[in-house]
């Protein structure tokens, strides 16, 4: 079928000799695998078209070929509807075009590529053609627009039957996702490996083909005088990358799911524009080699970047999605982010501590992607605050959409005049009135580009150009998974925090910087049952309701210790504030060590010198034992907090070089210094956990608590090892302002679903005698306890 198809090649003005890069003109055949896909619809045709309209006169003859599974006869009319849509570039006459446009659909058809076999026709189809031609084969140019997982087998039937003949180029392109991880991607490239050579691939990212982008580096070196003194961390307060979306992911979930917005658009467009920011300048902007090993310095000079250095969310309406186009029932829940922020680091002179943030995220309230420098402003302004001089110094390059809605590059008038010596930019100082990143565009200096051009255009005449520095080569690919593997593998199990969408997410997803690391503004979001509109059980957020008639506050394990931190330091503030004190009784066992850490590492307004620590229960062992609840405390809170050491009250297990001996009189002791300090014996805050057969602080289910009468300390006996404990009683507990209760993990969903139904019974379940007699009980329960 194919050996009929008779081809006319019209090349209006044949200039012979050279063409352009100091490539031998010759036939060039370039075929897209997936020719009739969303891509190719979208981006491939046209830039293709343009490569053939700029290159037409250059000496190249072309031929282009549609490939796909499709059988021709049903695929070729969808083919040739895709190929009349391409247009002209401005600068062409109508007439001209028309004529362009017609010769482009002669030299174009359509090549059903599934089989080994019809990759053999596909190069016999082409040789015969340059023989019948009298040609000479430049090359031949694969795009595979396909599913990555179909690139292996691709690059093999290629490599094993359709190479040009020699002394011609092979380019093979690639799209992303090259990989999921670290192992993957190298996985992936071993195998491509195996069937192309390192020069023969093209890894696009389509980032580094916006114009913006492109420029980053010639910007750098044009104005490098300007740069230079003040390109570093004595003036650099932070760099900002950022591509917010207003769309969502519906319809591509089953992909999606499994990538994410850190695999999606971080690990690559955000990485490669970081790199081109901060690395060292090329000598030779046109090495790619020279390019390709500066990148790979600063990879290799990237601080580890954990969990610490990143915060994830989702779009509410996520997991609904997916519930619908993975098929799902209404119980699976998905956490993979569709927004996250994250801070990295450099650790060289140049950089050190300078903070750079990568945001991206779905269904945020605009559309615009930018980089921004913002530097230090040392200038204090005592009146004229409009002046140039007191407002903030950035430079902002500015990829499109948002406000501007066209790529520039805009530099604060504070700062200095920059250079083009590229007559593709331009210099503009009319345009609409309008605010870029809170400056008015009048107060910076704009470049643009003369004319604007497609991304995926830009790239397809650098492949045509063999500019390989524009492309992913497999070191850089495996350096920047490097970079986000761990992240990525760190966060496989947090939860995202959920957020509206669009305009509504208002401060939600607001970051903070704090050291080297980041947070959320905001700690926690406290979502009503009724806003969460029935699918409680499958949000993430805190959720508020009763169990045993008492309050319950209800999250992901993570988010439930932040609430219980902040409602913790919210009651201190209120007691100190009223009563100059705040009385904490804390008890040991580990479920209260992740709250520890909590305070100690992010509460540093916590009035610590205004507090009291108490002991609800201890073991009775010597204090420097690990087994002591008093040690467990010190070491994962008070060591790390200004806490006054007379603040600080163990129970004085040990007396007389003895445990817990009834004439030693320590719980008496103990009872004697609450009544003393503490108003009314009454604390303001008791942590209690609950253990597996229901027991709290140290009251055992068996024992006679009723026996403890009005005293607020008792010695008891635990059925496990070390038998003899000290605790406050439930006539103690029951006199706090507020018990909290906190049950953590799976282990718990049990006794937790037995608690829900249980009378109370102190004797058989203790912690069913906690029932604070004025004051406030609250039941702080992970989901994994409360839904298993
Ligand atoms: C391509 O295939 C040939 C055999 O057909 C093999 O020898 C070669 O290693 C393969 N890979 C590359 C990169 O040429
Ligand atoms: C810069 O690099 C290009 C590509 O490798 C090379 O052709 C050119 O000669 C180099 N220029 C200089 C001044 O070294
Ligand atoms: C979706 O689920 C329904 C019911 O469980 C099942 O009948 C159907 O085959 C599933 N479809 C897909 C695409 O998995
Ligand atoms: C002690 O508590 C009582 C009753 O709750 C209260 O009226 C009094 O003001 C408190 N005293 C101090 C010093 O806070």
């Amino acid at each position: 079928m194919l050996g009929c198809v008779v081809l006319l090649l019209v090349t209006l003005c044949t200039q012979g000799g050279n063409g352009e890069d100091g490539q031998t003109p010759g036939h060039v055949s370039v075929v897209i695998v997936g020719g009739t896909g969303d891509l190719a619809k979208k981006y491939l045709w046209q830039g293709f078209f343009h490569l053939y309209v700029n290159h037409v006169s250059s000496g190249n003859t072309f031929s282009f070929y549609g490939g796909g599974l499709t059988p021709a006869d049903k695929a070729k009319p969808v083919f040739f509807e895709i190929l009349k849509a391409v247009n002209c570039p401005k600068d062409v006459s109508q007439e001209r075009c028309a004529l362009l446009k017609e010769q482009f659909l002669r030299l174009s058809e359509y090549q059903q590529l599934k089989t080994i076999e019809e990759y053999q026709d596909l190069s016999k189809h082409i040789e015969q053609q340059l023989q019948q031609e009298g040609l000479s084969e430049a090359g031949r140019l694969f795009y595979l627009s396909v599913p990555a997982f179909a690139y292996a087998d691709i690059a093999e039937k290629i490599n094993s039957s359709c190479r040009p003949t020699s002394g011609a180029w092979l380019r093979v392109v690639l799209e992303k996702p090259f990989g999921h991880d670290f192992r993957s991607a190298q996985v992936l490239a071993s195998q491509l490996g195996s069937s192309l050579k390192d020069e023969e691939m093209y890894r696009i990212d389509h980032y580094l083909g916006k114009q913006v982008v492109a420029k980053i580096l010639p910007f750098r070196i044009e104005n490098k005088k300007f740069l230079d003194p003040i390109w570093n961390k004595h003036h650099i307060e932070r760099v900002e990358i950022v591509l917010k979306e207003t769309l969502d992911v519906k319809g591509r979930i089953p992909f999606y799911d499994q990538y994410g917005v850190i695999r999606d658009v971080m690990q690559n467009h955000l990485t490669e524009v970081m790199t081109l920011l901060t690395m060292r300048l090329p000598v030779n902007l046109s090495s790619s080699e020279e390019v390709l090993q500066n990148k790979l310095h600063i990879f290799s000079s990237i601080l580890p970047v954990g969990k610490n250095q990143a915060v994830i969310g989702q779009y509410q309406e996520y997991t609904t999605q997916v519930q619908q186009e993975l098929n799902k029932t209404k119980d699976h829940i998905s956490i993979t982010p569709t927004f996250a922020a994250v801070l990295a680091h450099i650790d060289e002179a140049q950089f050190e501590g300078v903070p750079i943030l990568l945001i991206s995220g779905k269904k945020l309230d605009e559309r615009v992607g930018y980089a921004r420098i913002v530097f230090k402003n040392d200038i204090f302004c005592l009146q004229n605050h409009n002046s140039i001089h007191c407002k903030p110094k950035q430079i902002v390059f500015y990829f499109g959409h948002g406000s501007l809605q066209y790529p520039a590059i805009l530099v604060s008038k504070n700062l200095f005049k920059p250079v083009s010596k590229d007559s593709e930019w331009k210099e503009v100082t009319e345009h609409k009135d309008v605010s870029i990143l809170g400056l008015p565009i009048s107060d910076y200096y704009v470049q643009i580009p003369t004319e604007q051009r497609e991304a995926y255009s830009e790239l397809i005449s650098y492949i045509f150009a063999g500019r390989k520095d524009s492309f992913i080569s497999t070191e850089n690919l495996l350096a920047s998974w490097g970079m986000w593997t761990p992240l990525l593998s760190s966060i496989a199990s947090s939860f995202p925090r959920i957020y509206p969408g669009g305009a509504d997410n208002g401060d939600l997803l607001n970051v903070r910087l704090i050291g080297k690391e980041i947070s959320y503004n905001s700690e926690v979001v406290i979502i009503n049952n009724d806003q969460m509109g029935g699918t409680s059980a499958n949000g993430f957020q805190v959720m508020q309701g009763k169990f045993r008639g008492a309050d319950l506050v209800s999250a992901w394990a993570e988010e439930l210790v932040e609430r219980l931190a902040a409602d913790l330091q919210g009651a201190a503030e209120k007691a100190v504030l009223e009563s100059g004190v705040f009385h904490l009784a804390l008890s040991g066992g580990s479920t209260p060590l992740a709250l520890f850490h909590r305070l100690a590492l992010h509460h540093f307004s916590f009035p610590w010198r205004d507090t009291h620590v108490w002991m609800a229960d201890e073991r009775c062992v010597p204090v420097t034992e690990f087994e002591s609840n008093f040690q467990n405390l010190h070491d994962h809170l008070l060591q790390h907090v200004r806490i006054p050491y007379y603040n600080i009250h163990p129970m004085p297990v040990q007396l007389n070089e003895r445990l817990c001996v009834e004439e030693d009189g320590g719980r008496l002791l103990y009872e004697k210094e609450i009544r003393k300090l503490v108003n009314g014996s009454s604390f303001h805050f008791v942590l209690l956990g609950v253990g597996y057969d229901g027991h709290t602080a140290s009251l055992f289910p068996g024992s006679k608590t009723d026996k403890h009468g009005e005293s607020l300390v008792a010695l008891t006996e635990s059925p496990v090892k070390p038998h003899q404990r000290m605790s406050l009683t439930f006539s103690a507990i029951n006199r706090a302002h507020e018990v909290a209760l906190l049950v953590m993990g799976k282990g718990k969903h049990e006794l937790i679903t037995q608690l829900s139904r249980v009378e109370d019974n102190p004797e058989k379940w203790p912690v069913t005698g906690v029932k604070p007699s004025d004051g406030r009980l609250v039941w702080y329960l992970d989901y994994d306890a409360l839904l298993g």
